[in-house]
């Protein structure tokens, strides 16, 4: 039963190709993107924001599943109408952001360990009767001198692992992403290395755990070089590297792989997911799709500027950038798309 709860929740949330709206920034996160703009950073402006996102006509064409913070599903529209409802009236499925963050890592200079797992099991009951039916882990790798350690990626992995199997002893499909960040100047070729190593540590953790793997979604990032590498590859090369590294680290059982921006420009997070469904079309034993923050969100955010006068633009824009990733999902995204 709880099986099929979970499987049916995974083919939701990549059926029709369509993606996840990453909306879960926490209130530190999102006021830092706020003061960027100069954006008032206050409960009320976070929640005008949101309130925002979640209003786009026509969203759902595009959007199978949102992703939320602790703050936001419990939040209401103006009018007193809870964001839940929004959401699952426009046929959006909820789901929330249980960890507490990336944290320094004890004995590890310069690596992060994600928390969360105390009490995560009431936590997770308590977001179910709000309304979430999938949730979202964040584990971060960093590439630099000597790092990432073995310990580091191993503790990740099977943080990520117990954090999925509580979810899914409830029936809340669990996003496992485990992200290795762009900062750095290392190559694709080391970013390659790194996210298969990361990949087969995440899939031993969650076989051990007895995670199912036809009941969660793998978020990671794409195979980049770092963003100071002076050697940037080009569209088909990100999109030949991220395929082979999955094909040889992501078991075939995995239905969907949702790629997290992690700070690529929105037209590269959109061109790069499209080479590869263009270029692999079925030819992958999972679905390759996207759940962006940033990639999603930044015009939207950057033109809305907290004033009400810009809303329908700032909503104009966020349509245009999930149809723009709808189509790249489709293999069907080209750069005149761009011009609105
Ligand atoms: P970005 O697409 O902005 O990287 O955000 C996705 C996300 O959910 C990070 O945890």
């Amino acid at each position: 039963m709880k099986n099929e709860m979970l499987i049916k929740t995974a083919n939701a949330l990549i059926e029709n190709n369509k993606g996840i709206l990453a909306m879960d920034e926490s209130a530190p996160t999102i006021q830092k993107r706020f003061a960027q703009y100069g954006i008032a950073q206050n409960e009320e402006t976070r929640r005008a924001y949101r309130e925002l996102i979640i209003t786009t006509k026509g969203l759902n064409k595009f959007i199978s599943g949102v992703i939320l913070f602790d703050e936001t599903i419990r939040q209401q529209k103006k009018d007193g109408t809870s964001f839940v409802k929004v959401i699952t009236d426009a046929g959006i499925i909820p789901g929330i952001k249980v960890d507490m963050g990336a944290k320094s890592m004890a004995g590890h200079s310069g690596e992060k360990i994600t928390e969360g797992l105390d009490g995560l099991h009431n936590r997770l009951e308590e977001y179910q009767k709000l309304g979430a039916r999938f949730a979202k882990w964040r584990a971060v790798i960093t590439i630099g001198n000597g790092i990432p350690s073995r310990g580091c990626i191993d503790a990740n992995a099977h943080v990520l692992a117990r954090y999925a199997s509580l979810c899914q002893d409830l029936g809340i499909l669990p996003i496992v992403e485990p992200e290795v960040i762009m900062d750095g100047n290392h190559t694709i070729e080391m970013c390659s290395e790194v996210t298969e190593e990361v990949q087969r540590a995440v899939f031993r953790h969650l076989y051990v755990q007895g995670v199912m793997l036809e009941g969660m979604l793998l978020k990671p990032n794409m195979i980049v070089s770092g963003l100071n590498c002076t050697t940037q590859p080009s569209v088909d090369e990100v999109a030949d590297a991220t395929v082979q590294c999955l094909k040889r680290s992501v078991p075939a059982a995995v239905p969907g792989i949702m790629f997290l921006s992690g700070g690529q420009s929105n037209e590269l997070a959109s061109a790069r997911l499209n080479a590869m469904n263009n270029r692999y079309k079925g030819e992958l034993p999972w679905g390759l799709s996207f759940s962006y923050g940033r990639a999603i969100q930044q015009p939207a955010l950057e033109i809305w500027h907290g004033d009400d006068a810009n809303y329908e633009l700032a909503q104009k824009l966020l349509y245009h950038r999930s149809m723009c990733n709808h189509a790249a999902r489709c293999g069907n995204y080209n750069a005149s798309m761009e011009t609105i």
